[in-house]
């Protein structure tokens, strides 16, 4: 999607679409205000006719105005002005496109003439939001089908201005688009190794990515990790990627830890064939840590951190791990194996080991799509965060409020634990159905040897089916990326 800033009154298309808001509860103002009287009042006569409000959330689409040389005029809710921000800004840009997008306009113009550029700068992140698609197997869509629009120009009276607000906010979106790619991509194309290779292809953006295979990972004792992918006929990989952006680049960094379970069949405690398929999403943690990595990379962030991606593929066949197996993992604990579908704590509990004992984080965050139970507790809208130190939670909340990605908080009680107790090894992998997503959390919270952690439990986010967002068309979500930047850029940086 083409994005440009423009200044206000640049010439319109005659096949394009315009865009404006309208606050609740007031008359047309701005851009709003000039189109309406550039047409002789079509727009009031639409809003006199509907009974239009610019509730938030609601827009009218007026075909072929008046004088104008525009093939529509969007009205777009915008709510009443004090309570319209950024994320409204965004939002509002984003239901914009969505309204338009096979609306057969090329071209849509956005006018935003007299708002803040840092507002004009989220409404370019709504857009690119708003219009990812994964169309690469997509050989026979029809043309009327697909998006018409191929540019947005987002008007602003500090053109300038927008354009510099936009640079970090694009960096961002082209990593949310980034993870969302990988998400979506199906597990014949994107198994271990291949995500491994297109993690390793970051390296120009300056980041420094190392990948682990099968013999070194052995020989690190992770047999937790590995005893997941025995029975895939792909290779187990680790991924690490360093961003060294500090001014020492030895300073001491912070790290996160993605699930990266290319497909999850269940292994030999095999899942139902009705819905297997959306398990090939179950690697959306270690795509939001990546999608992290790049955008740090793309806008030069002033940090030190460390990405690890566990990439595996939890298959069965002769060679799988059994029920009842007993696995010694890097930290030394053994773990009886009870459910093999219990498989992304697994993978965590070497991969959060490794990152700490090689780098001796400040702290470590994880993000994993590790139970159905989280979106029995929470719904679609929220991702479960745990963790074992309130600043790191407050922290992770506040940036939750501030980037949309949200959060809910649940304890971990130590007085669960018994329910993972196991009487052969260390450690049993499944808990029961009694907080299901809490006492998988408290397994991964045995293998971070005490430093601060969070754990946040990303299943019924990760992927959107339906969607009822703007900016997330249905599919993968990119969850995750903006939140970790967030908190990395209000914390961590400088
Ligand atoms: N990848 C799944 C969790 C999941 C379920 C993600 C639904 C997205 C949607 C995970 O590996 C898993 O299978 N968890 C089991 C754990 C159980 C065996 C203790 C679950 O949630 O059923
Ligand atoms: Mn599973
Ligand atoms: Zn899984």
């Amino acid at each position: 999607m083409k994005i440009e800033f423009v200044a206000p009154g640049a010439p319109a298309a005659p096949s394009g679409a315009a865009a404006v808001l309208v606050f609740e509860g007031a008359a047309l103002s701005g851009p709003a205000a000039a189109l309406d009287q550039a047409s002789g009042g079509a727009l009031n006569r639409a809003i006199n006719a509907t009974g239009f409000t610019g509730a938030k959330g609601r827009t009218l689409d007026i075909v072929a105005p008046p004088g104008l040389d525009l093939a529509r005029v969007l009205l777009v809710g915008a709510g009443p002005r004090e309570g319209f921000d950024a994320q409204a800004a965004e939002t509002a840009a984003a239901e914009a496109y969505q309204a338009l997008k096979t609306s057969g306009a090329k071209t849509l113009t956005l006018g935003l003439d007299d708002l803040p550029a840092a507002f004009a700068a989220r409404a370019a992140m709504g857009v690119r939001l708003a219009s990812y698609r994964f169309d690469r197997y997509r050989t026979k869509e029809k043309p009327e089908k697909k998006p018409s629009i191929e540019a947005v120009r987002i008007s602003v009276g500090e053109v300038a201005a927008a354009q510099a607000a936009d640079q970090p906010t694009k960096a961002v979106a082209d990593a949310v688009t980034f993870a969302r790619d990988l998400v979506s991509e199906p597990a014949n194309v994107l198994y271990p190794a291949e995500f491994a290779r297109r993690v390793k292809a970051l390296e120009p953006m300056g980041l420094t990515v190392e990948v682990l295979g099968k013999a070194e990972m052995a020989e690190l004792g992770m047999g937790s990790l590995l005893g997941v992918g025995q029975g895939s006929a792909r290779e187990s990989q680790l991924a690490v990627i360093q961003w060294k952006g500090a001014a020492d680049p030895n300073a001491q960094p912070i790290a996160f830890v993605g699930k990266g379970v290319c497909f999850d069949t269940g292994g030999i405690s095999l899942k139902p064939a009705d819905g297997m398929e959306d398990m090939k999403w179950d690697m959306g943690g270690a795509a939001a840590v990546a999608g992290l990595m790049h955008a740090l990379a793309a806008r030069k962030a002033k940090v030190n951190v460390v990405g690890v991606l566990g990439l595996v593929e939890n298959m069965p066949d002769g060679n799988a791990q059994r029920p009842g197996d007993i696995v010694t993992s890097m930290s030394g604990q053994t773990i009886e194996v009870i459910n093999t579908d219990a498989e992304g704590r697994l993978v965590l509990a070497d991969a959060l080991w490794y990152c700490q004992d090689r780098f001796k984080p400040k702290f470590m965050v994880d993000l994993a799509t590790l139970t159905g139970a989280i979106g029995i507790a929470l719904g679609v809208d929220y991702a479960g965060l745990f963790s074992n130190n309130d600043e790191l939670a407050d922290k992770l909340l506040a940036a939750s409020k501030a980037s949309g990605d949200a959060l809910w908080r649940l304890p971990l009680p130590a007085a669960y634990e018994k329910q993972i107790e196991s009487a052969a090894a260390d450690v049993k992998n499944v808990g029961g159905r009694p907080a299901g997503s809490i006492t998988a959390a408290l397994f991964i919270q045995r293998f971070v040897n005490g430093l601060p952690w969070a754990h946040l439990d990303i299943a019924s986010t990760a992927w959107k089916k339906p969607s009822s967002v703007a900016t997330i068309p249905e599919g993968a979500t990119g969850f995750g990326v903006r939140l970790l930047n967030q908190l990395v850029a209000d914390h961590y940086e400088g």
